[in-house]
């Protein structure tokens, strides 16, 4: 899929951002290798730490729908740049893949594209931690 459509699929989840807290609506969709998309959005929290990020929503409903694998999870944030997902998010992408692309979009203009992997260099790896 041309990365630009998956963009437009996430500027439109956008829109359905619960952010009345922070006023930042973010919108994510992820693309499978089969070409499936599943969008998510920031969902706030009275008790703010209880947020969920975009990027995590998109993948969860991703995974429970049986995916697992990932080609592609563009981001649309508010701003004038492209914005790269939050630490946590990264590392629930890697998860899947490092070489996972990051798509990352403002809510007008052009997208940037980078590797999961480069964006979180030094991810946690339980089976690392364990030797
Ligand atoms: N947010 C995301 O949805 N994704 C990120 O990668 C970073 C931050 C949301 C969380 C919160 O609702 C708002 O943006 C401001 O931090």
């Amino acid at each position: 899929m041309d990365y630009r459509k998956l963009v437009d699929l996430a500027r439109k989840a956008r829109r359905n951002a619960y952010c009345p807290y922070s006023r930042f609506a973010v919108g994510a969709a992820v693309l499978t290798t089969t070409g499936k998309v599943y969008t998510g959005v920031n969902v706030e929290n009275a008790s703010f730490g209880l947020t969920m990020c975009a990027e995590r929503t998109a993948l969860g409903r991703a995974v429970s729908e049986g995916e697992r694998c990932f080609a592609a999870i563009a981001v649309v944030a508010g701003g004038k740049r492209p914005v790269p997902p939050c630490g946590a998010c990264l590392q629930a992408i890697v998860e899947f893949g490092r070489d996972i692309d990051v798509v990352m979009a403002a809510p007008r203009g052009s997208h940037t594209v980078t590797k999961a992997g480069e964006l979180l260099p030094c991810s946690f790896v339980l089976a690392k931690a364990n030797k």
